[in-house]
Order: structure tokens, then C-alpha cells, then sequence
């Protein structure tokens, strides 16, 4: 018998709520306490679904449910009451990630069913199991449960995050799991979604991408764990990235490329896509780090998603990651629009103090006599969070060192000069994602600014830089929270 779903966290007085300076203002967060990974993605009867793994009860990761928004357009969303909740036998210690499905009519769940043999050495025993919805609101977990009942030959006890898709005729599911320190995904396939049958291992590490591969995507995503750091790639303690490559649905075997990260910033894991009605395919990350510090804490919640980022495949065999263009409805007024300034030490916008920015900016990087240059965020006293391209290494660099309290840090990235270098930014209370020239670099990171916000500030060293454009808007608050329930 599942615990009973006890919201009692859903009280918050307003005065709370003003207390909260890194609440963010239109990102996906818990109502309170903790969350992690996005889970089961889903256009479902017209509305978008957007699960994550949350504990209710506490600021920490602890036993797993699934927390519940929905949208009608990817930007305005609306909490759901938790879908899922651990404590049957086969899910006792929590209830992971995993993704969904539309079943004649049903909103499907597969999730991991999470049972410690040893807490203490984190010992696991995971297996798959299923819950359905006809109203996409109240979830049923399956009296077949667990419906992979145990790991395969080349895994372990650490099986989990099942990805599920249709393909002519059957159902699909890989996991991810491990076997001598050696991540990897496993395949199977149903005509049900009850009863799977083992197809074989499908990819695996080639021993430096990853102990343990986690959140497998049906596409190219991958996240494995425990890749060492390589000059200036794979600097997270957890990574994220994909591979490109042919999949054989006769053989099933997967022949790909390299390993390529996905995000460059501080604070982006455990993605999974979904497609959509008009054939996009959309992601969502969990947007912090593993073991990395959450000031946010102390305002009694943790942890935040991605915008919604669309994927294409571009011509040079890399995946473009770029916000989806409903974001733009986000804008409330267009604050600043300005047109070839030369930048010769810096220029700061006292006008953009909102908290809710975006901003579009264009340098010219074809006659410019800088070291480097760049755009400085949450400028405060003794605060900022630079962006900045140096021009020798063709590097983007996101510098959160300044950024405020708590987390600190350099993330940098190769980004080939070319005519122009094209900054999208979303900034948010608490977050500030970077998409570079069409989403060809992206850098994601949490930020936990304390300092009066005295605006937006433009930057070049040791010479001038033209900027060709920039275009700033105020952006809506969604109002995510209690309030709106
Ligand atoms: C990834 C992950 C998943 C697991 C979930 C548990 O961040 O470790 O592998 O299902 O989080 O919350």
C-alpha cells in the first residue's frame, strides 16, 4: 500500500514567499523541498507534462516521488498534486526516474522502483515498474508491477531510468546500469508495456565516459557519471552529452561517434527529450550539479529545471540546443534596444535591474583589437557574473567566481570565431543560461547574487569591440507558487 500523499507543504504566506530572493520567476521549481531530474516528458490530450523526481518533505534529496506541472504552452505551467508517491514493496525506497507514454488514451508512467539492500554502502535493487492515468492527473501504479522485475546479465542492482518509445509495431525501453565500473544501456522491447523481453546491451563505456550511465535517451542524449576531466571539457562532477550514430532496429545495435557534452555551464544534468505535436524534440535538465552547494536551501526549497530547449542536428554532426520559441512570449517590455555602440572598457545599463531579463547580444569579431570581451550580469558593489569570449583561445567563458554566495567557479569552452558571436541570454533570480551563437555553445549555471542589482555592464580589454546589437526585455514573472493554486 502506497504512503498517503501528504501535501502538507503546500502552506506558504505570502511573507514567505517575498523572503525568497532566489526563487526563480519562470523556471520549473517544487512548490517546497527538494527536486531533481526532469521525468516523463509528454504532450498529452494537448497539454504539455513535465514530471521531476522532488522530495516534499525536506531541502535534501531523500525518498523519491514524482512531482507533477503541466502547461497548455511549455511557459505558463501549474502545479498537479505529486503523481507518485514510494513505499509499495517494489518501490519502497523511492520511486526514479524514468519517462512516459500515450497508451490507447492512457498517460503511462515507467519509472525505477528504487529498494536499498544497503543503505549504508548504497547498495541498490532497482527495478522497472508502471503506473497509468486517464485524466493525466491521478496515477495508478500496475498490479503487474514490478514489470522488469530484475537486472539483466550484463548489469547490476543499479538499473534505472527506463526510456520508452514506440517503433512500428512494439515498445522500446533502454536503462541505464553498470557492470565492473562500466556504464552502460540496456535494450527491451514489449507489445504491452507489461511484459519485456531482454534485447542486449546497446552502448557502453569505453572505460573514461563513465562508471555508470544514467537517464539514457532514446535519441543521442546520454548522461553518464564519472568521466575524468580533459582540459576544459567534463569539468562537472556528473556529466551530460550525447552521442551520434545509426541505429539498427534489425541487429539492434547502435554504431555512434564520439562523446560530445551537451552543456558547458556549472549546473546541467540528467536531460530527457520528448517529441511534440509539431515533431520538435524538446528537453529539460535538472538545473544544478550533484553534491554542489544550494543556497537556496535556507529559503526551503532546492533545485530548478531548464527552459524547454529545442535539439536539432546540425550539418557539422553536433546537436544545437536552443531555447523554444514560445519563450518568447515570456517578454513583457522591451527595455532596451540599441544598435552599434563601440565598447572601449565598459559600459554599464543602470536601467537593467529587473531580475527577469532576457538579452540578445551581437559583437563583431572581425576588426576587433580586444583581448577580450564580454558582458557582465547581476553587476552589483563587489558582484558579477561575466560572460566573456576571449579572442586568442576562441574560448566563451561563464565566470561565476563573483557571482554572489555560495557556489564560485570557472566554465570554458572552445567557440570558433566566426563574423559575429551572438549571445541569448535568460537570466533569472537564481540562474542565467547563455545560448551562443544559435545554440552552437551553451552554458547553463546557477547563480546566488546578494548584492544590490545595479544593471547589466558591456565589456572589452585592452582595445574596443564593436557591439552590433542588443536587445533587452523585462520578463514575466509565471508565478509558479502557491498564490496561483
Ligand atoms: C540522476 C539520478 C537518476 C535516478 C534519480 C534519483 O540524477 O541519479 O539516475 O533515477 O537521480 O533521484
Amino acid at each position: 500500500m502506497a504512503l498517503e500523499n501528504q501535501q502538507t507543504n503546500t502552506k506558504v504566506d505570502n511573507e514567505t514567499q517575498t523572503a525568497k530572493r532566489w526563487r526563480l520567476g519562470y523556471h520549473i521549481m517544487a512548490p517546497s523541498g527538494w527536486i531533481n531530474d526532469p521525468n516523463g516528458l509528454i504532450q498529452y490530450k494537448g497539454n504539455y507534462h513535465v514530471f521531476f523526481q522532488h522530495y516534499p518533505y525536506g531541502v535534501e534529496w531523500g525518498p523519491m516521488h514524482w512531482g507533477h506541472v503541466a502547461s497548455h504552452d511549455l511557459v505558463h505551467w501549474k502545479y498537479y498534486p505529486i503523481a507518485l508517491v514510494p513505499g509499495d514493496t517494489y518501490d519502497r525506497d523511492g520511486c526514479f526516474s524514468g519517462s512516459a507514454v500515450e497508451d490507447e488514451g492512457e498517460l503511462c508512467l515507467i519509472y525505477t522502483g528504487h529498494r536499498y539492500l544497503d543503505k549504508e554502502k548504497s547498495l541498490a535493487d532497482q527495478v522497472q515498474c508502471l503506473a497509468v492515468s486517464r485524466d493525466g492527473i491521478q496515477f495508478t501504479k500496475d498490479s503487474n508491477n514490478p514489470v522488469i522485475a530484475s537486472y539483466p546479465e550484463e548489469g547490476s542492482g543499479d538499473f534505472r531510468d527506463p526510456k520508452v518509445w514506440r517503433h512500428n509495431d512494439f515498445w522500446y525501453l533502454i536503462a541505464g546500469t553498470t557492470k565492473n565500473h562500466i556504464g552502460k544501456v540496456v535494450l527491451y522491447r514489449s507489445s504491452d508495456l507489461r511484459t519485456w523481453t531482454y534485447l542486449g546491451g546497446i552502448a557502453q563505456s569505453e572505460g573514461n565516459q563513465g562508471y555508470m550511465w544514467e537517464c539514457p535517451d532514446f535519441f543521442e542524449l546520454k548522461s553518464p557519471q564519472g568521466i575524468e576531466p580533459e582540459d576544459d571539457c567534463y569539468q562537472n562532477l556528473h556529466q551530460t552529452g550525447y552521442f551520434v550514430g545509426h541505429f539498427d532496429d534489425e541487429c539492434f545495435d547502435f554504431s555512434h561517434g564520439s562523446f560530445n557534452e551537451l552543456d558547458k555551464g556549472h549546473d546541467f544534468y540528467a536531460v530527457q527529450t520528448f517529441q511534440d505535436d509539431q515533431g520538435r524534440r524538446i528537453a529539460f535538465a535538472w538545473m544544478d550539479m550533484w553534491e554542489s552547494l544550494m543556497p537556496e536551501q535556507e529559503e526551503g526549497w532546492a533545485g530548478a529545471l531548464t527552459l524547454p530547449r529545442e535539439l536539432t542536428l546540425a550539418a557539422d554532426g553536433k546537436i544545437r540546443m536552443t531555447p523554444v520559441e514560445e519563450l518568447k512570449k515570456l517578454r513583457k517590455n522591451k527595455l532596451l534596444s540599441v544598435e552599434n555602440e563601440y565598447i572601449s572598457g565598459e559600459k554599464t545599463y543602470h536601467e537593467l535591474t529587473d531580475e527577469l531579463l532576457e538579452i540578445e547580444v551581437e559583437f563583431d569579431t572581425t576588426l576587433v583589437e580586444a583581448f577580450d570581451f564580454g558582458i557582465n550580469l547581476r553587476v552589483g558593489e563587489t558582484e558579477e557574473t561575466v560572460i566573456r569570449y576571449d579572442l586568442k583561445e576562441e574560448k566563451l567563458i561563464l565566470d561565476r567566481t563573483k557571482s554572489g554566495t555560495g557556489v564560485g567557479g570557472v566554465r570554458q569552452t572552445a567557440l570558433p570565431k566566426s563574423e559575429r558571436l551572438r549571445l541569448h541570454i535568460y537570466l533569472d533570480r537564481s540562474s542565467v543560461e547563455v545560448f551562443a551563437n544559435d545554440g552552437e555553445t551553451v552554458m547553463t549555471s546557477r547563480i546566488y547574487p546578494t548584492e544590490k542589482n545595479e544593471g547589466v555592464r558591456l565589456f572589452s580589454n585592452e582595445g574596443d569591440v564593436r557591439m552590433t546589437r542588443l536587445n533587452v526585455w523585462r520578463l514575466e514573472n509565471i508565478g509558479l507558487n502557491f498564490e496561483n493554486k
